[in-house]
């Protein structure tokens, strides 16, 4: 089978205060949990370099949020996935649906972080998921099969690339999808995955993002074609990063 990985999104939260609790979920993971599941934290940039260095003693991995897809240049602001790299980080997030939302990274944007993220040797987590409206009006399945289209470039692999599968609505609410619209979400993904990039493609981690908590990951960690979590709000307690961690 493919070995789940639950993966937190800290989003931007977190100062150096906040680096406690990365050291607790760093101990949990060394005593006692399952080797068979591995974990990544991504923290803000600011925080990444620490992050790495307190997480090097552990099987825990430290990743960046977002990258720009040049290697570097006149980006005020902007942090390279070489940058991340250098840094510690070993996996960057991207097209988050926040980013998506509010930054305007299309489809061919995250085309290209996902391209970068490789060219600077991290493992890019692509992150895909429809609105309430697009559920609504049934267009779920087209959307995911869309977004699959334009951001994920034709050289992805298993080893390169993981998928989040995380429905907007279910962001940061406190709803989740049934566990049968999980499964139908993460088995359309998987076909479609098999058709762009071919057999290789059934290894290739799909992870279900959105409200993720210790009480549902049971439930929603147990479907078929989910290979692990992408946690935002609960991955900022360690207690509850390692409860989800644990329902495998
Ligand atoms: P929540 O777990 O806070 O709903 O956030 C999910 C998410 O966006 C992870 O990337």
């Amino acid at each position: 089978g493919i070995r789940p990985l639950v993966a937190g999104n800290w989003k931007m939260n977190g100062t150096s205060a906040s680096l406690n609790e990365l050291r607790m979920i760093g101990n949990g993971f060394m005593s006692g949990l399952d080797a068979e599941t591995e974990a990544l934290v991504c923290v803000p940039a600011t925080l990444l370099h620490q992050a790495a260095e307190i997480l090097s003693r552990t099987p825990v991995r430290a990743g960046g949020e977002d990258c720009h897809p040049k290697e570097s240049g006149a980006y005020t602001g902007e942090i390279s996935a070489e940058m991340l790299k250098d840094a510690g980080a070993s996996h960057v997030i991207v097209g988050h649906s926040e980013r998506r939302e509010q930054c305007g990274d299309n489809d061919a944007i995250v085309n290209a972080k996902a391209s970068a993220a490789w060219r600077a040797g991290l493992v890019a987590i692509i992150c895909i998921g429809e609105t309430r409206a697009e559920r609504e009006a049934g267009a779920t399945l087209d959307v995911l099969s869309r977004q699959l289209d334009g951001s994920v470039p034709p050289s992805a692999t298993a080893a390169n690339t993981i998928i989040a599968y995380e429905p907007v609505w279910a962001i940061g609410t406190g709803l989740t999808p049934t566990a049968a619209d999980v499964a139908e979400a993460h088995a359309h993904i998987r076909g479609k995955l098999i058709a762009l990039l071919g057999d290789a493609a059934a290894k290739m981690r799909i992870l279900y993002g959105g409200s993720v908590k210790p009480s549902n990951a049971v439930e929603l960690l147990g479907v078929e074609n989910v290979d692990g979590a992408l946690v935002g709000g609960a991955s900022l307690k360690a207690a509850d990063f390692l409860a989800i961690a644990e329902a495998y």
